[in-house]
């Protein structure tokens, strides 16, 4: 089942993203959605820290993907920039990935390729202006206790 969450300040997005660093399993997959500037990569900020990556994550629009070593190794994509299928095999992703986390911005356009246990990151901006996320489970994560991750 999926849960959401409001998070008025990046503070919130970035908190959100600590604690599911509390769930993860090596090899997980994470697909960050939501409109430009929402927050996407305060989320994966949020993850780094959790996992104890201690270099600044910073946009991976132009480098399209990176690694940083932390308790698991994060790998931080961000699929915009992508049109077509051979250039997001080209990047290897979840082979990039295998041992570590697989944090993806615009991920649900790549969903079909991706492993089919993977965690779907929503951001979006309600009518208030406030910004929340909602956690969509597939597969194992399923039967993980995302309401730990609200707070
Ligand atoms: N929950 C929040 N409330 C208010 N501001 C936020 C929140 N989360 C992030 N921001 C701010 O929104 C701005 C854009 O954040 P961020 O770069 O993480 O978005 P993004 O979705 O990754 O953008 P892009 O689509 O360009 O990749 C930043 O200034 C960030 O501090
Ligand atoms: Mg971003």
């Amino acid at each position: 089942m999926s849960v959401e969450v409001l998070c008025p300040t990046s503070a919130d997005t970035m908190a959100v993203g600590r604690r599911l660093a509390g769930l993860i399993w090596a090899g997980d997959v994470v697909l960050i959605d939501g409109e430009l500037g929402v927050g996407k990569t305060t989320f994966v900020a949020g993850l780094a820290e959790g996992l104890g990556v201690e270099e600044p994550i910073t946009s991976p629009t132009f480098i399209l993907m990176r690694t940083y070593p932390g308790l698991l190794p994060l790998t931080h994509a961000d699929v915009y920039r992508l049109d077509t299928l051979a250039e997001i095999e080209d990047l290897e992703l979840t082979e990039a990935s295998a041992d570590g986390v697989l944090a993806v911005e615009w991920g649900t356009a790549i969903e079909q390729w991706m492993p089919a246990d993977h965690l779907v990151v929503r951001l979006r901006l309600g009518d208030d202006e406030v910004r929340r996320i909602e956690l969509v489970p597939y597969g194992n994560w399923a039967t993980r206790p995302l309401q730990e991750v609200t707070g």
